[in-house]
């Protein structure tokens, strides 16, 4: 069975800054619909620059280009053992659509995380938040330049303070549902996203692998009782 892990919660919220952790320590792949937009963006890839326009404005891209670009992902090798996925799904179609991908994997359940922070921290956080312009990853706080690459730190296109009150108003509309459609499930969990982030991890850690544990108990209890009844 995977181990198979949904980030969700607003902009800001954490779920990148999370899942790229998360997935490092269990050598997982992290696939975040945001970066791999971004990343196509550089390359000038038409699809991606596409996208970049309804990006640019806070908006979400269109349900069936980013369940391909999903599908896609999900179709290599290296995600057999499971995934953290970051940012994906947003919208009920979206999670609709992983239904069916997880059916057809038939690898285990998912673990949904929903990171909670209230709206004014997360104004807080986009609003300071800076980028590597070059590997567009996140700044560490006190840092001149990219930790990582060396880059220089820009200020991420849609975080812009009217397109953030935008991409706030449109996770209400569109992805809050989607909370709504994992909620029943024995494998949802809610982590207080507010903590200093290592505080997130120590919970969030706990909280996916009770869930994980939880999930992989009832499918041997399961087939025990398949193999008794046969
Ligand atoms: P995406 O890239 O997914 O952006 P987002 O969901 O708006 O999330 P962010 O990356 O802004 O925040 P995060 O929660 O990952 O927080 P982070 O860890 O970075 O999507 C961008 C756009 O792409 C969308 O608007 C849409 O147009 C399109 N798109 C993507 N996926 C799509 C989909 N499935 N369907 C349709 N369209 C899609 O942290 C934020 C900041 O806070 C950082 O500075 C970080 O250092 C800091 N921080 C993190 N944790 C803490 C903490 N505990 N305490 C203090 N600071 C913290």
């Amino acid at each position: 069975m995977g181990l198979n892990v949904i980030m969700m919660g607003p902009p800001g919220a954490g779920k990148g800054t999370q899942a790229d952790r998360f997935a490092r320590e269990r050598g997982l792949p992290k696939i975040s619909t945001g970066d791999m937009l971004r990343e196509g963006i550089k390359e000038q890839n038409p699809v991606a620059l596409e996208a970049k326009q309804l990006m640019d404005r806070g908006e979400l891209v269109d349900d069936a280009t980013i369940i391909a670009i999903v599908r896609d992902r999900l179709a290599r090798p290296d995600t057999r053992p499971g995934f953290v996925l970051d940012g994906f799904p947003r919208t009920v179609g979206q999670a609709a659509a992983l239904d069916r991908l997880m059916e057809e994997r038939a690898q285990g359940p998912l673990v949904v995380i929903d990171v909670v922070v209230p709206e004014q921290e997360l104004v807080r956080r986009l609003g300071s938040r800076r980028i590597c312009g070059r590997c567009g990853t996140n700044a560490e706080a006190g840092r001149s330049g990219c930790g990582k690459c060396g880059g220089e730190l820009v200020v991420r296109a849609d975080d812009d303070g009217q397109v953030v009150l935008e991409r706030l108003k449109i996770y209400e509309r569109a992805t809050r549902p989607v909370l709504d459609y994992y909620r029943v499930r024995s494998t949802f969990r809610v982590v207080n996203g507010a903590q200093a982030a290592e505080h997130v991890a120590r919970d969030m850690d706990r909280m996916i692998d009770d869930a994980a544990g939880g999930a992989a108990r009832v499918a041997g209890e399961r087939r025990i009782s398949a193999r008794a009844a046969e």
